[in-house]
């Protein structure tokens, strides 16, 4: 697998030390990488009213928002397992993202006029699956949908 898929695998692991996961005890990790080389990173945070928690993927994306470069989205990665009596995130088998999450990052993906890569991984080993968002999100509604391009 590429360098970039590597790097972000291993950021999303980092960020999923992060995670609040006390419900469901599923800790993931999401890295986004942007046009200038730089990742930022997101893990999910559950609420105690729990249809309100947040995907990793979403927190990440916000985040890249809210620093105004969802322009410039250009892969992410993502990694997930449940959690040991430790909090870490155990497994190897990879976690893809959730449909809500697709629909999140099409937005970056359109914003940003690119094919976004989605790798996906477990919390250890080497297997990585890389997709496209257009694969996993086909013929999605977005923002050209309303006129925003
Ligand atoms: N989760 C994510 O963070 N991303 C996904 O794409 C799938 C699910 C989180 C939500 C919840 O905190 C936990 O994993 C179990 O569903």
């Amino acid at each position: 697998m590429s360098d970039e898929a590597t790097r972000l695998i291993a950021a999303a692991r980092e960020a999923a030390r992060n995670a609040h996961a006390p419900y469901s005890h599923f800790a993931v990790g999401a890295a986004v990488l942007l046009s200038d080389g730089s990742v930022v990173t997101g893990a999910n945070v559950e609420n105690a009213s729990y249809g309100l928690s947040l995907c990793a993927e979403t927190v990440a994306i916000a985040s890249v928002s809210a620093s105004g470069r969802l322009r410039d989205v250009v892969a992410i990665g993502v990694i997930g397992g449940m959690m040991d009596a430790d909090g870490a995130a155990t497994g190897s088998e990879p976690v893809r993202p959730c449909g809500r999450c697709r629909q999140v990052i099409n937005e970056a993906a359109q914003m940003s006029r690119r094919d976004v890569a989605v790798y996906c991984g477990g919390a250890h080993g080497d297997t990585i699956a890389r997709y496209t968002l257009s694969a996993l999100l086909p013929d999605a509604f977005g923002p050209s949908d309303l006129g925003i391009d």
